[in-house]
């Protein structure tokens, strides 16, 4: 026994330190919270069992302590810590990059909301980025299904943030300006929003184009690596300024990321990407390399062949992953026809919290 570090339980390996950190017991863990009231730094030595028994649905250690301890761990616990230890938090929940052509071969890309399996339209949004709610009666029920999850994520735009062509006004963002496209983006470049998901209500929409657009920046950073692995590390390594000079509220709002952020496996895991906000404040030596990797990136976010159209009805609902799924839109005619959209936000933590609640309970 002495020497090792580790124990193998159906092939998995646990390391005694680990697994004295995370005793179970009412003493080491609060039942409570589920919090941890062992502390290892006040151990003498790295912990050292005296003895291990491992039956069918239990492993039992116990510790060389004064006075000694016994920690019992059900093995199917065991078993789950190493699914969760194993997988990113991306691929905790299945993830799958598409294309325009990959995502018309999806069966169901809208979901009649009063009706449908609920599990029907979260699962598909963790999988695609995006899903599509239908017969959403009012912005007072897509407030309510919001709250219920957590609070809303509010920005001087207000909670819930009308998107239409305001009569009388010059609009204070191209989203407001029915005559160009909007071409596709990520929202709040300029805020420090941190990871946030988008409900992107239809109130009203009978002006001939304005058609929705979305984006897998996922895949389309997946593909631009593939070939432009140069311009990839430029875009992941070039931390760069996105502002928003609002004249009307008087705010100059600044924020600095890379294009292309990356995790700590090194894969992409969060798209800033604003065209109208991004003012790159480079060192001279570094503006013909970044503007090279830019433009090529921005072709690729603007290919027919990844993007996504369609039209918006009343009652539908857009919900995206605003650091994964870039969004955009058709110009319209706003003096024909009105397209009143309603854009209300949630932080993703609770959003995915909720989520894991009910998937990881059963271990606690
Ligand atoms: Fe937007």
């Amino acid at each position: 026994m002495q020497g090792e570090r580790l124990i193998t339980v159906n092939g998995k390996h646990f390391h005694y330190s680990w697994l004295r950190d995370n005793c179970l017991c009412p003493e080491c863990r609060d039942p409570n919270s589920f919090q941890k009231i062992y502390d290892i730094s006040e151990a003498q030595s790295p912990p050292e069992p005296l003895s291990v028994v491992e039956e069918e649905d239990t492993l039992t250690i116990t510790w060389k302590e004064q006075p000694i301890h016994q920690s019992i761990f059900p093995t199917s616990w065991l078993m789950a810590q190493v699914n969760e230890l194993d997988t990113s938090e991306e691929s905790l929940n299945k993830i799958t990059l598409w294309n325009k052509a990959e995502l018309e071969k999806e069966p169901i890309l809208r979901h009649d909301f009063p009706n449908c399996d609920a599990d029907m339209w979260v699962n598909q949004l963790f999988s695609l980025g995006f899903t599509i709610l239908e017969n959403i009666q009012s912005t007072q029920e897509l407030e309510s299904l919001v709250c219920s999850i957590g609070p809303v994520y509010e920005t001087y735009y207000g909670r819930l943030i009308p998107v239409k062509p305001i009569k009388g006004t010059k609009a204070v963002d191209l989203a407001y300006a029915s005559v160009y496209p909007l071409l596709p983006h990520t929202d709040f470049t300029y805020l420090n929003a941190g990871r946030v998901l988008q409900f992107l209500y239809c109130v009203e929409h009978n002006a001939s184009g304005g058609e929705s657009i979305v984006v897998d920046g996922y895949r389309v950073a997946k593909d631009f690596r593939q070939n432009y692995p140069e311009y990839f590390n430029v875009l992941a390594e070039t931390p760069v300024h996105f502002k928003q000079f609002d004249l009307h509220s008087q705010y100059y709002l600044c924020n600095i990321n890379p294009i292309l952020k990356l995790n700590q496996k090194g894969e992409v895991s969060e798209i800033y990407f604003s065209h109208k906000n991004c003012k790159p404040n480079l060192k001279f030596d570094k503006i013909e390399s970044f503007y090279e990797a830019y433009r090529a990136f921005f072709k690729y976010l603007k290919s027919s062949d990844y993007q996504y159209l369609y039209r918006l009805k009343a009652g539908d609902c857009l919900v995206i992953q605003n650091f994964r799924i870039l969004h955009g839109r058709t110009a319209y005619d706003a003096n024909h026809g009105t397209r009143h959209l309603e854009g209300i936000f949630l932080d993703w933590d609770y959003f995915k919290g909720r989520h894991h609640f009910k998937q990881f309970q059963h271990l606690y």
